[in-house]
């Protein structure tokens, strides 16, 4: 049996919280042989931390093999300590009529803490991924107050928006999902960000020969995959859960499987001209657990290249809303 990794989650009473905890126990986050202690962080209300409480009591009554401790606290000193991977979803989310920029005051703050406590208290192998919006900037904020962590652990999740992306080719083509490979996203998790369909394919054929439709693809794909979050929260009228837990299992089960090829937003270093400080969507491949690169190869045409401007802009002008919660 292997040793139990540390894995803090903030928000755990939340939305998102109730659906990726039991699959984190299950063994769908870190794989069936690696046993978990999960680091619960919630804010010190008795509601929430009330309602910890009775996730935590679910979760013992799972009796999940691999979950082999639980901490409960609404001390982030404590949530974060020896932490080998800190999930950040506790953050406020947006309602109806509101960008997720909107959020960026109220939510920003958070995370100067989070970056702080983390970089002093979480295991020296400590990972760290974001899904508290605006979850580029809200890495960068965090990034920016490690000094022992290196910016490269600091990621934030594009994954939704790649498997929504990935989802809506196969509707489209009329296919069945696995048959669409190599649809990776760049920018910001935002309605600019940018898939790029030009490198897709589906049953190893280009997906734009596949699809036979590139007006769908420039306009129709693009703003149904950018403005997806907005269409499920005039749905539900609460912000995707499932599936942005289910996104966050694929985004760090990707980052522990060497080889892997998918999108995350990491520091760009002014890769595809992105400004090199901001986090930026990105096709990676990981190479050892936890670690990956830049994969920096795909060629962009024109219309590509004026979408990952527009998108770098957005994150430029993101950064600037927040420059005084920055380093
Ligand atoms: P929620 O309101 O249901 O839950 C958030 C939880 O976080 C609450 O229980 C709250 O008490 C807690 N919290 C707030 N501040 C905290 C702090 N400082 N420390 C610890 N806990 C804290 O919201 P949700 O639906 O779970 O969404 C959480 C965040 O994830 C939102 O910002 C949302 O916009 C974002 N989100 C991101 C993506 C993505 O793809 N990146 C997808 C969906 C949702
Ligand atoms: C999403 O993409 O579903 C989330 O980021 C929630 C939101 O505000 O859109």
């Amino acid at each position: 049996m292997k040793t139990p990794i540390r894995v803090a989650v903030t928000g755990a009473a939340g939305q998102i919280g109730y659906s990726l905890l039991f699959r984190i126990a299950s063994g769908a986050m870190f794989g069936p042989d690696q046993p978990v202690i999960l680091q619960l962080i919630e804010v010190p209300f008795e509601k929430a931390l009330k309602a910890l409480e009775g996730v935590a009591m679910e979760l013992d009554d799972c009796a999940f093999p691999l979950l082999k401790g639980m901490v409960l606290t609404s001390d982030p000193k404590v949530g974060f300590k020896d932490a080998n991977w800190a999930l950040l979803v506790g953050a406020k989310p947006r309602g109806p009529g509101m960008e997720r920029a909107d959020l960026l005051k109220d939510n920003g703050k958070i995370f100067t803490a989070m970056g702080e406590i983390i970089d002093t208290v979480a295991a020296d192998d400590a990972r760290v991924a974001v899904v508290g919006n605006p979850a580029n900037t809200n890495c960068m904020i965090a990034a920016s107050k490690a000094k022992r962590l290196p910016p490269e652990r600091f990621t934030a999740m594009v994954r939704l928006d790649q498997n929504r992306a990935q989802a809506q080719l196969a509707k489209k083509a009329g296919t069945d999902l696995t048959a669409v490979k190599d649809i990776y996203i760049y920018g910001n998790h935002s309605p600019s960000m940018f898939p790029a369909f030009a490198h897709a394919t589906i049953g190893g054929r280009p997906a734009a020969e596949v699809i036979g439709d590139d007006a769908w693809l420039r306009d129709g794909f693009l703003s149904t995959v950018g403005k997806r979050g907005a269409a499920i929260i005039a749905a539900r009228g609460l912000s995707s859960a499932a599936s942005a837990a289910n996104a966050l299992v694929d985004h760090v089960r990707s980052l522990v499987t060497p080889g892997a090829v998918h999108s995350v937003a990491v520091k760009s270093n002014g890769a595809y001209g992105f400004d090199p400080a901001v986090w930026a969507g990105l096709p990676v491949r990981t190479t050892t657990p936890g670690s990956y690169e830049i994969l920096t190869g795909y060629a962009m045409d024109d219309f590509a290249k004026s979408k990952l401007a527009a998108t770098n802009r957005e994150l430029v002008e993101e950064r600037s809303f927040v420059a005084e919660l920055i380093g």
